[in-house]
């Protein structure tokens, strides 16, 4: 199959614009599966918890139909980070989109820093999604560095890490290799780039998405502050 990581840096606070950009980006060239980062729809710094209600989707949102109708018409498979609003809950939460058009839903266990001034922890384990025979599980950013994560998924069964981020230390990318040799799982990081300054903070976010296999080889890995696009040829079998 084929798989795409797409690199790119989201607009703060313009969900719409981003969804647009992020149908540009899908639109370019076909892949079995595609993995954007963490928070793709909003941007990843909040000036409060109000502000990011405000700039948040609900899983069944009408603002991922024009992404999903896209996947569905392609064939492809989806994941994208996003801020989910659910009730009064508040989660940083990534989105599986499937070309028959159902949606899977995984919640950021581990929160980062800040995010906890934000977000609610994900209030339930990590699932497999098997699309297509091929079983995708789903962690967010800062998992990576909680051994526990990547191991519940593979435990359940998992052929695919999709891995939404915003990474800001710069250990994670060589830290996803181990998590992959020692799960014998292939992962995709999706990460961002540029740099965000507001609230009384300034993040620059580390880009190098990349494609590992679950015998640690790199397939591909991007540069620190360019928007690309990377693919793999991967047999999951
Ligand atoms: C992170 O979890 N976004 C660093």
């Amino acid at each position: 199959m084929k798989v795409g990581v797409i690199q790119f840096r989201p607009e703060c606070g313009a969900p719409g614009r981003n969804a647009g950009k992020i149908i540009d980006l899908l639109s370019r060239e076909r892949a079995d599966l595609f993995v954007l980062p963490e928070l793709s729809l909003s941007g990843y710094i909040f000036e409060s918890r109000e502000e990011a209600v405000s700039l948040a989707q609900t899983a069944d949102g009408t603002e991922f139909d024009g992404i999903s109708s896209l996947a569905s018409e392609r064939g492809s498979t989806v994941v994208l980070g996003f801020a989910e609003k659910c009730g009064d809950k508040l989660y940083n939460s990534s989105i599986l989109l499937a070309p028959d058009g159902s949606r899977s839903i995984y919640r950021k266990v581990q929160l980062f820093s800040d995010e906890k001034r934000v977000f609610d922890p994900g209030d339930r384990p990590p699932e497999v999604v098997a699309v297509s025979g091929v079983r995708l599980g789903m962690m967010v950013c800062f998992d990576w560095i909680f051994p526990e994560v990547a191991r519940t998924l593979a435990l359940a069964g998992a052929d695919i890490l999709c891995h939404s981020a915003n990474l800001v230390l710069p250990f994670c990318q060589d830290a996803m290799i181990t998590r992959c040799i020692e799960n014998r799982v292939f992962a995709l990081t999706a990460n961002r780039i540029g740099t965000e300054k507001r609230a009384g903070q300034q993040l620059t976010f580390t880009g190098r998405s990349q494609a590992v296999s679950p015998k640690g080889e790199l397939l591909v890995r991007a540069g620190t502050d360019s928007e690309e696009t990377l693919f793999a040829e991967i047999d999951p079998k």
